[in-house]
């Protein structure tokens, strides 16, 4: 996979979320689409990216809240797939333990994880994670109607499948 990234994203962001993107499963998420108009892996980015200027302005912890928007929606299968329990309420629990198994996230990043659907789902008990569950829903409506946003503007990431 080729990843090109413009000169205007910041040096920092993509040192926090290094070794997740450059994880072989982990770029599997730009198999599946989401939000219709975008693929799982951009809508991540694009979550980790929001979360991570927000974070920075408010005196969180940027790292934290990167990595968490990366690894929300971690799931390597399509969400129209049936599950025990809505996917509304399952994915978070799958990304969840997808992440532990793969990047050794902390309890604080997996409680964001679990907690990113609020109100549909726990409530989130750190501000990374509210500022995730918020950066989600953001984008999520940006992607669904087609406006191009933080990282998906100006083609400031561009991912080409290998
Ligand atoms: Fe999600
Ligand atoms: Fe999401």
């Amino acid at each position: 996979m080729d990843i090109v990234v413009s000169e205007d994203v910041e040096t920092e962001f993509l040192q926090d979320i290094a070794c997740i993107l450059a994880d072989r499963d982990y770029q599997k998420l730009s198999n599946y689409v989401q939000h219709k108009n975008t693929t799982r892996l951009m809508h991540s980015l694009n979550v980790a990216y929001v979360s991570w200027k927000l974070a920075r302005k408010i005196g969180c912890d940027a790292r934290t809240a990167a990595r968490i928007g990366m690894l929300h929606d971690f799931c390597l299968y399509d969400f129209r797939e049936k599950a025990e329990e809505a996917q509304v309420f399952h994915h978070p629990k799958v990304a969840a333990r997808m992440s532990q198994e793969r990047f050794q996230i902390t309890d604080k990043e997996k409680q964001a994880i679990l907690s990113h659907m609020f109100p549909l789902g726990p409530i989130p008990t750190s501000k990374e994670a509210w500022i995730i569950s918020f950066a989600d829903k953001m984008c999520a409506v940006t992607e669904r109607f087609h406006i191009n946003i933080a990282l998906a503007r100006k083609n400031r990431i561009q991912v080409n499948a290998a």
